[in-house]
């Protein structure tokens, strides 16, 4: 599905933002700001590189769709709240395919003193700028993987992020996105899922119904994951409109316990299913 996003200026600086819905700030900031605030702990006692990584990073600031009211982007929401608990990202990385967005998101983080670097491109291909600048051994890395559609969450980016002693990934699910593209990717010889699941064919063709094809999907998703080391945890974010519509999902790929439990509090755990 085409992403249609409005850009208006912030008054604050005069650099674009990007309008989005209020779920975005109340809802998917807040589950990432409250696993910073939570993992803070254990990142701060850490004396290696603690660096955050968000390669679809956005303006860094936004504006709330209907209201006046203008708020940080991903990028700034976790750098505010890293200061509010006295700490800091020692690497900060983003990137992003619009080369506006980028600036104005660079320029944001960099007037707040943040050890910044920037790259424009698509995330499959920022991925190789930024790995060899992470201390794969020693480093603690937070990542954000959060796309507009799952396609353009290329399954090599968290491959090539795995090969991190210690990194936890949060990824934006869209769900929405991979029910529509089942059906018509069976129907054709490519789909924008084989980028993000390879091999996915294999393991939804055999499944009767939708609801069967659709779950076949999540658990080959998952599998892979697991192939990396990291594993998907149980507890999964659903950001909801105000009509209470699960717009996307929100998941955290780690490989430590501790990690797990601090997302399932981060989460305040709702009993919701997948789809
Ligand atoms: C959902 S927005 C990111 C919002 C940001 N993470 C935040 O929380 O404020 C998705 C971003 O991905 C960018 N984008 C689209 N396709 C991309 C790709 N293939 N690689 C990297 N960035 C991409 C868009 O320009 C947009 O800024």
């Amino acid at each position: 599905m085409a992403n249609i996003t409005k850009i208006v200026t912030d008054p604050l600086d005069g650099l674009p933002v990007m309008e989005v819905g209020r779920w975005v700030t109340e809802e998917k900031h807040r589950v990432i700001e409250r696993y910073i605030d939570a993992s803070w702990g254990a990142r701060q006692g850490f004396t290696g590189q603690r660096s955050y990584i968000d390669l679809f990073a956005g303006t860094g600031r936004v504006k709330i769709k209907h209201t006046s009211i203008f708020a940080d982007g991903g990028p700034l929401a976790a750098w505010n709240m890293a200061r509010q608990r006295r700490g800091t990202f020692s690497d900060f990385f983003v990137a992003d395919a619009d080369a506006t967005y980028l600036g104005a998101c660079d320029t944001r983080l960099r007037k707040l003193g943040v050890p910044v670097s920037s790259k424009v491109g698509r995330a499959d291909q920022t991925v190789d700028w930024v790995l060899p600048q992470l201390d794969a051994r020693n480093g603690f890395h937070l990542a954000l993987l959060d796309p507009f559609n799952a396609g353009h969450l290329h399954f090599s980016i968290i491959k090539k992020l795995s090969i991190m002693r210690r990194i936890d990934i949060v990824v934006h699910l869209s769900t929405g996105d991979i029910q529509r593209n089942i059906a018509s990717g069976l129907r054709s010889d490519s789909s924008p899922l084989d980028a993000f699941a390879p091999g996915w064919r294999q393991a939804v063709q055999k499944q009767s119904s939708k609801h069967e094809m659709r779950h076949a999907f999540i658990d080959h998703w998952k599998q892979l994951v697991r192939n990396t080391g990291l594993r998907v945890c149980d507890t999964m974010y659903p950001v909801k409109n105000s009509k209470d519509s699960t717009m996307y999902w929100l998941c955290l790929l780690t490989r430590h316990d501790l990690a797990e439990k601090l997302w399932r509090e981060a989460c305040n755990i709702r009993n919701k299913t997948l789809f």
